[in-house]
């Protein structure tokens, strides 16, 4: 059974500009398609505020029950995904972060770079992973075993953890 329509934004200026081939975002789709989600879209956008938050409100708008960025989430002046979600979300999900920087300090110390957020925006969850492909397919790993509960819970007025 799906676990309903998902949405892959790749947020890169390079790859925007067509100056990359966009390789995230296809790790991307496929892990979330293995975990069992429709994934309908896989789009490019240059780091841009606006034009992240307006396109992260009309996701929502749109009934995606999940949103992953890929991208933006570091410390140069262009990074303004988290600041973009923050922007947006009516709730933060502050554990889904944590656990994939959790899972992903333990490979690199590298992880500490990303300031990447979690949280929902109606029933929509949106969760920034970094750029890379490697940062994707790690962070991806460390969250898939609760992203059936998390979108589950967020379509029911209440519904507890049954354990
Ligand atoms: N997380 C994991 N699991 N694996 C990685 O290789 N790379 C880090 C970090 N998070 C990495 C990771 C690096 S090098 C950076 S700079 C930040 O993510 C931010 O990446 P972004 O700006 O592409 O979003």
């Amino acid at each position: 059974m799906s676990l309903g329509k998902a949405l892959v934004l790749t947020i890169s200026d390079s790859a925007s500009m067509g100056k990359r081939d966009d390789l995230s975002g296809p790790e991307a789709k496929r892990t979330l398609e293995e975990a069992g989600f429709d994934v309908a879209a896989i789009e490019i956008l240059p780091d841009e505020r606006a034009g992240i938050e307006s396109r992260l409100r009309r996701a929502s708008d749109e009934g995606f029950r999940l949103v992953v960025t890929s991208g933006g989430t570091g410390l140069s002046p262009r990074d303004v995904t988290p600041e973009a979600t923050q922007a947006v979300i009516d709730r933060n999900v502050p554990g889904i972060a944590d656990l994939m920087r959790l899972e992903s300090l333990k490979i690199t110390p590298k992880a500490a770079l990303s300031r990447a957020i979690s949280g929902i925006r109606q029933s929509t969850l949106i969760i920034n992973l970094p750029g890379s492909v490697k940062g994707v397919r790690e962070c991806l790993a460390a969250v898939r075993p609760i992203l059936a509960h998390a979108v589950e819970t967020l379509q029911q007025s209440s519904l507890g953890c049954g354990e």
